[in-house]
């Protein structure tokens, strides 16, 4: 069973982020689910043992009533994590700050790359300033920031800016996603040194929060079986549900809609177990996400199979010879 809700909450976006293919696919805007349908699909959610609600977008901080969305959200008693690009965290900060518990702000390099990447001048200092008011609640601040071409030797600086922040930093690859974002990913050898850059930064102290043997799979480009459409469950801004953001929202891996019938049968959907199968192979991105999620099922099969082997072994020896 699943236990994470991942909501796309606005196709909206203030900024043309070179890496990102949202905005370049000039989707026409959805009809987003109000505040009382989240509050019942959240209802939903808890019913069926979903714990963890991830709120991005576009730009969540755009929609209006983002604050009411968190409120609801835990209310409902969910763990809640925002993904943002943050350049309007400062104005939304009360809004939002006392119903967070994990904020992921999007920095891709030192304050020029950063604001080349985004398109957007001046953001990374309008970024941090909204950084600073949100560290007076009480919610963890991580950076996302994925490396490319561009940023690949700033690794040791972006973590130390996390650290003046004190705050922490995940490291992931750029994954592609369109035009802007292949020509940046990294090749072979050049990712090979980022990625060993990133653990010798780890291995120095700084707060690098990606675990180590995720970070040398993204370093060694390792296949991994991706357990995140088995995982969570996707919804886009106007209630479709679909096994995974990143690639599969054709009509062909629709799984339905929360306006027209409720997580639970879709979730207990032939289809949605179907695909949580199919494509444990994809890997098409490697977020810090979906690397941690599957890591942890990894762990979880690899401490099964123990107990089973354990198990195995006792009946054998009690086995009459
Ligand atoms: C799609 S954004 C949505 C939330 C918000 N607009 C933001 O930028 O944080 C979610 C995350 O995906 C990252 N991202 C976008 N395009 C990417 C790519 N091609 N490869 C890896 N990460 C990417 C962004 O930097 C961000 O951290
Ligand atoms: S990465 Fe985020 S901020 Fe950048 S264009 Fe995409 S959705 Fe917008
Ligand atoms: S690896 Fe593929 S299936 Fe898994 S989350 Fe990424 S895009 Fe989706």
């Amino acid at each position: 069973m699943p236990s994470i809700l991942s909501h796309q909450v606005l196709d909206g976006c203030d900024v043309r982020c070179r890496f990102c293919n949202l905005w370049a696919k000039g989707l026409k805007p959805r009809e987003a689910l109000s505040v009382a349908e989240i509050d019942a699909m959240l209802e939903d959610g808890r019913a069926l043992g979903l714990r963890t609600y991830v709120i991005y977008g576009g730009e969540p901080l755009m929609r209006d009533d983002i604050g009411e969305i968190l409120q609801v959200s835990k209310r409902r008693g969910y763990q809640t994590i925002m993904c943002s690009s943050s350049g309007r965290l400062l104005e939304r900060v009360d809004e939002i700050g006392p119903f967070i518990d994990l904020f992921l702000c999007s920095i891709d390099g030192s304050p020029e790359t950063h604001d080349h990447m985004r398109n957007a001048p001046g953001l990374f200092e309008r970024v941090l300033e909204g950084l600073r008011a949100l560290q007076r609640y009480p919610g963890e601040i991580r950076f996302w920031t994925h490396l490319h071409k561009r940023n690949a030797h700033e690794v040791e600086s972006i973590a130390k800016i996390a650290e003046q922040l004190d705050v922490s930093v995940d490291f992931f690859p750029t994954h592609s996603a369109g035009r802007g974002a292949n020509s940046l990913v990294l090749p072979d050898a050049e990712r090979i040194a980022a990625f060993d850059a990133v653990l010798t930064a780890k291995g120095s102290g700084l707060p690098i929060r990606t675990h180590e043997e995720v970070l040398v799979a993204d370093r060694d480009d390792t296949p991994f079986k991706c357990t995140w459409p088995a995982e969570a469950v996707y919804v886009t801004p106007d209630g479709e549900v679909y096994p995974c953001e990143r690639v599969y929202t054709d009509p062909e891996h629709r799984l339905g809609n929360v306006r027209d019938e409720g997580l639970a049968r879709i979730i207990a959907s032939e289809a949605f177990q179907r695909y949580a199968k199919e494509l444990e192979r994809c890997n098409a991105c490697r977020l810090p996400c979906v690397m941690e999620v599957s890591r942890g099922s990894a762990a979880q099969e690899r401490r099964r199979q123990a107990e089973q082997a354990d198990v195995d072994r006792h009946a054998e020896a009690r086995a009459p010879r």
